[in-house]
């Protein structure tokens, strides 16, 4: 076996997405493309990229396993930067009332919703969590994901938070796809809390906070700052607190109404905002002008039959978009990769550029990890995949179909 060191040659096109920071606005057409492309791994991490011919004058071809991927594309693989992957139950009925033309939040203010999947949760144990987990990411994988992020935000109370978090950081550990946690405490107010939004933060603030930061399970800290929910004060106040411990703040922003999410997002430096259905044209502006990634989540608005958000404007205006999932029982149960690629081409008119840069260097960005993943750089993980197809052109056209046909993770390849 020569599995640590692997080359793929002959790829049609190599879309390198090259970059070690969000790309904004027009940058995000900048994928970089190598044709008959070569790309040369060491020990799990990208030792060349550049033409085939190139590549060949510069190593010794029979010390590696070799990828023939003549009529084959490769790209850097994909980053699922938005997910509540880890769970308990499912939320079909509400899915039918929804049909019926219940809406998200009228359900929510019913009892349902976020607090359904938290009684569900709460009565899940540890191996279910860590067994449905572990499956919903090999599904995303099959898709050619390779890093995922997850949400905790369905325990609403200091041990079933902490399960949460525990099951993501041991499936990290033993998953090949890597995960990376965020503490979503602030996902909704659970029972004991009920009108006692404020109570409720303070609880999460004093007592749930500093238990994750002490087990370090969790590098960011997100919050649904929306009209009902937590409101821009009250988010501002968790995410202070977060920042004061190291984690790095993240919002579900401007989702169902306008609340200025967008704006508190600027503020605060965060790393992404996301949602972004109903954000303001002053939102737009303080994006383009920040750091912070516009992340955004079509198959949440499909699934909701929501507006879309403005993701051509966003982009002409100057932001860095990322694309992702936000797969979770509720809002959206959904990972289709190939779907998410179609709903933004088609009816956020993005391009075919910039869904690849929005799925791969920017989803990298929104999981402040541009520098180690989501592009085909010398130095960085060997995280990619290889299409059935030459181009990444097929990934809007062949509409709502999966065409990754080998992911490579840390060196290793996976056939799907
Ligand atoms: O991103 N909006 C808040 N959180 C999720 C939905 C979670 C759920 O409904 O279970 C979202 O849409
Ligand atoms: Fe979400």
């Amino acid at each position: 076996m020569k599995a640590d060191k692997l080359l793929i040659r002959n790829a049609s096109q190599v879309v390198t997405c090259s970059g070690f920071a969000a790309k904004k606005g027009k940058a995000m057409s900048d994928i970089g493309v190598i044709e008959d492309g070569a790309v040369a791994v060491l020990n799990g991490r990208i030792i060349h990229v550049g033409t085939t011919r190139d590549i060949l004058s510069r190593i010794y071809e029979e010390e590696y396993t070799v990828i023939d991927a003549t009529g084959k594309a490769l790209l850097p693989g994909f980053v699922d930067s938005h997910t509540h992957f880890v769970f308990g139950g499912y939320r079909e009925e509400e899915f039918s009332w929804r049909l019926r033309g219940d809406s998200y939040m009228s359900i929510m203010e019913r009892g349902g919703g976020i607090v359904n999947t938290m009684k569900a949760t709460r009565e899940s144990n540890y191996d279910d969590l860590w067994e449905s987990g572990y499956v919903r990411l090999s599904d995303m994988m099959e898709m050619g994901v390779t890093t995922v992020e997850g949400k905790s935000g369905y325990g609403l109370d200091l041990e079933t938070e902490l399960m949460q978090l525990r099951v993501m950081k041991e499936i990290d550990e033993e998953h090949p796809v890597d995960v990376i946690a965020t503490f979503l405490g602030a996902h909704a107010i659970p029972p004991e809390y009920k009108d006692r939004a404020d109570d409720y933060i303070r609880y999460i603030i004093e007592t749930v906070l500093p238990a994750v930061a002490k087990e370090e399970l969790a590098g960011f800290c997100d919050v649904f700052c929306e009209k009902g929910v937590f409101s821009v004060k009250q988010s501002e106040r968790l995410l202070r607190a977060a920042q004061a411990l190291g984690m790095k703040p993240k919002l579900h922003a401007d989702e169902i109404v306008t609340s200025g999410g967008a704006e508190l997002a600027v503020k605060l430096n965060a790393v992404s905002a996301d949602h972004l259905l109903r954000v303001s044209d002053e939102g737009i502006r303080q994006l383009a002008g920040s750091n912070t990634v516009a992340t955004l989540l079509p198959l949440t608005a499909f699934s909701l039959c929501e507006p879309y958000a403005r993701g051509r404007e966003i982009i002409d205006a100057g932001c860095a978009v990322a694309l992702a999932t936000d797969l979770n029982p509720g809002s959206c149960f959904s990972c289709s990769i190939p779907m998410l690629i179609a709903l933004a081409c088609i009816y956020m008119k993005l391009t075919p550029e910039e869904v690849v840069t929005a799925l791969t260097i920017n989803g990298a960005a929104a999981v402040g990890r541009a520098n180690t993943i989501g592009s085909i750089d010398v130095g960085k993980q060997a995280d990619m995949i290889l299409l059935r197809y030459p181009s990444y052109k097929f990934l809007p056209y062949h509409i709502g179909m999966n065409m990754v046909e080998i992911t490579i993770k840390n060196g290793k390849t996976y056939h799907s």
